[in-house]
């Protein structure tokens, strides 16, 4: 089984989408493995984004992550990587397919209401970015 990390972003739980959100995550046939509700700090936020410390868009994108409650999940199920990015679609809601989250509720690049990590190393390390691992539950009842 892989695991990835989500994020539910402020502008999807701040317009209420994180229950529909959430709907999908279950339907897609996903385990939540850990979840919570959060206010990253500007410097956790950065943290997070390191690897685009470079980018012209860092500070709007650090900004808007701490700039209200999200909800981080790993999410685990076969091949969890790709079949997340395959439910969220592209990073450009214009460019997002039809029937994805992000078509369905992402309103610019910036604010397009869900992540998902790149590869299952990142799943891993972004997992561990928001929980400790006690706070990663190993089996037991889905939410
Ligand atoms: P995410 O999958 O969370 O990973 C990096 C984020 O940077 C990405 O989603 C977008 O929200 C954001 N991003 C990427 N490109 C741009 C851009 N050109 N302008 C603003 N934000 C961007």
């Amino acid at each position: 089984m892989e695991r990835t990390l989500a994020i539910i972003k402020p502008d999807a739980v701040k317009a209420g989408h994180a229950g529909k959100i959430l709907d999908r995550i279950l339907s897609e046939g996903f385990a939540v493995r850990a979840m919570k509700l959060v206010t990253l700090t500007q410097a956790q936020a950065e943290g997070f984004y390191a690897v685009h410390a470079e980018r012209p868009f860092f500070g709007e994108l650090t900004e808007f992550m701490s700039s209200g409650p999200c909800v981080p999940l790993v999410l685990e199920r076969e091949d969890a990587v790709a079949k997340w990015r395959e439910v969220i679609g592209a990073t450009n809601p214009a460019e997002a397919a039809e029937g994805t989250i992000r078509k369905q509720f992402a309103t610019s690049m910036g604010e397009n209401a869900v992540h998902g990590s790149d590869s299952a190393e990142n799943g891993v390390k972004e997992g561990r970015y928001f929980f400790s691992e006690s706070e990663i539950v190993q089996n037991g009842a889905d939410v």
